[in-house]
C-alpha cells in the first residue's frame, strides 16, 4: 500500500455522503438476516429497479425463514419467476430448509458457515455479515468493485485473481471498524448514481479529491478489461400442441439449467438437422410421441450467461404415441387459462402470453357470433 494515500479520509467522505444521499431501498428498512440474504440473492444478478417489486412481492408472501423453508419449490419458482437465474431460487430455497434443519432457524455468524449454504459465494456471505451482523468484513459487487478500480488507478482485471486481491486488500484497508454495513452499501450506491459505466459525475463526487482515474482524466477506463470471448450461439425448437383450450407443457429435470421450470417442450438443433425435424427427434425423445410440426408461431432470441439462443417456435399436431415423460421431469395438459399457475423462463412466459392473447381473442369472436 502507498504510504501517502489517506484511507481514512477517503472512508469518511464516503460514509459522510452515504448519510446525505443513501437510496431509500426497500431492504435497508429491515435489516434482519432473513431480509438481507434474500436481497443480496436476488440483486447478485439483477438490476436495483428490478428486484424492488420482486424483493417486496417475495417477502410479502414468505415473510420469515420459516414461511420460506415450509413453501414448496413450485411455490418459490412462481415467485421468482420472470427474475431469471432460478437456481438463485432453489438454491435459496434449499439453504431455508438446511437453516431450519441444521441450524435451529438461525442464522450463522460466519463466513465459512454462510459460504456452506447453497448460492451462498464470498460477496453474498460478506454483505450478509456485514449488513445484518455488522462485521468488519468488505463486500465488493459490481458497482464497487467500478469506483474502487478507479479510485485507485487499479491495472489488473478485476474479473482476474490478482485484481481480486488487489481490489480486496484496498477494500479491507479502507474499512472503517464497526461501520461495514454502511461502507460497503455506500460503495455500491456511490457506483449505481455517481461513478457510473459511462459519463461518471466526478465533479458531484465526495472521492473526487483523492481519485487517481480521474486525476489522469481517464475515469471510463477503469476497471480495465481483458478482452471477452464471445459467447456461442445455438439454435432451439419448441412445440406448441394445442388441444382445443389445453395445451401441452413439461417441467424440466429439477438438476441443471433452469431446473424444475416448465416450457413447451422441444431443444436444441444438432448439426446438419432442421428446425422442423429437430423438433419432431425431440418430441419423440422427451415425450415419447409423434408430431407432423406446423406454421411456425414465433421466433424469440435469448442470452444467458454461457450461450446465446434463437428459439423457434412452432404449432404441432399430435398424430401418434402415447405420451410418457421420458427426458424431462412431468408432463401435462393445462389449460391456457390455467398457464400462470406454472413457473416458466422468460422466453416461454412469451409464448404462454402469445397463446392467452390469442385464446381471449378467440372467445372474443365466438361470443360475437
Ligand atoms: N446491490 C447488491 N447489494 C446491494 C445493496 N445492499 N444495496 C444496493 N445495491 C445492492
Ligand atoms: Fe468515480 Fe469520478 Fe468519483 Fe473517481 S471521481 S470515484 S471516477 S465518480
Amino acid at each position: 500500500m502507498k504510504a501517502d494515500v489517506r484511507y481514512e479520509e477517503i472512508s469518511e467522505n464516503l460514509l459522510r455522503w452515504y448519510a446525505a444521499n443513501h437510496r431509500d431501498l426497500p431492504w435497508r428498512r429491515r435489516r434482519d438476516p432473513y431480509a438481507v440474504w434474500v436481497a443480496e440473492i436476488m440483486l447478485q444478478q439483477t438490476r436495483v429497479e428490478t428486484v424492488i417489486p420482486y424483493y417486496e412481492r417475495f417477502l410479502a408472501r414468505f415473510p420469515t425463514l420459516q414461511d420460506l423453508a415450509a413453501a414448496s419449490l413450485e411455490e418459490v419458482l412462481k415467485a421468482w419467476e420472470g427474475l431469471g437465474y432460478y437456481a438463485r431460487a432453489r438454491h435459496l430455497h434449499r439453504a431455508a430448509r438446511i437453516l431450519m434443519e441444521e441450524h435451529g432457524g438461525s442464522f450463522p455468524q460466519t463466513l465459512q458457515e454462510w459460504r456452506r449454504l447453497p448460492g451462498v459465494g464470498p460477496y453474498v456471505a460478506a454483505a450478509i455479515l456485514s449488513i445484518a451482523f455488522g462485521q468488519d468484513l468488505p463486500a465488493i459487487d459490481g458497482n464497487a468493485v467500478r469506483v474502487l478500480a478507479r479510485l485507485f488507478a487499479v491495472q489488473e482485471d478485476p474479473r482476474r485473481p490478482a485484481g481480486r486481491r488487489r481490489l480486496q486488500a484496498l477494500a479491507e484497508r479502507l474499512l472503517p471498524p464497526g461501520r461495514a454495513g454502511d461502507f460497503n452499501q455506500a460503495l455500491m450506491d456511490l457506483g449505481a448514481t455517481l461513478c457510473t459505466p459511462k459519463a461518471p459525475r466526478c465533479p458531484e463526487c465526495p472521492l473526487q479529491a483523492f481519485c487517481a482515474a480521474f486525476h489522469q482524466g481517464n475515469s471510463e477506463a477503469f476497471p480495465v478489461r481483458a478482452p471477452r470471448r464471445s459467447l456461442p450461439h445455438y439454435d432451439v425448437t419448441a412445440g406448441v400442441i394445442q388441444d382445443g383450450d389445453q395445451v401441452l407443457i413439461a417441467q424440466r429435470p429439477p438438476e441443471g439449467m433452469l431446473g424444475g421450470l416448465w416450457e413447451f417442450p422441444g431443444g436444441k438443433v444438432e448439426p446438419g438437422e432442421d428446425l422442423k425435424e429437430c423438433l419432431r427427434r425431440e418430441l419423440r425423445e422427451e415425450l415419447g410421441i409423434e408430431v407432423e410440426v406446423l406454421e411456425p408461431m414465433m421466433t424469440l432470441r435469448h442470452t444467458y450467461t454461457h450461450m446465446r439462443i434463437t428459439l423457434h417456435v412452432f404449432r404441432c399436431r399430435w398424430v401418434g404415441g402415447t405420451l410418457q415423460p421420458i427426458g424431462c421431469a412431468d408432463a401435462r395438459w393445462v389449460r391456457i387459462q390455467e398457464l400462470d399457475r406454472y413457473p416458466f423462463p422468460n422466453t416461454d412466459r412469451q409464448i404462454v402470453e402469445r397463446l392467452k392473447e390469442d385464446f381471449e381473442a378467440g372467445q372474443l369472436s365466438r361470443e360475437r357470433l
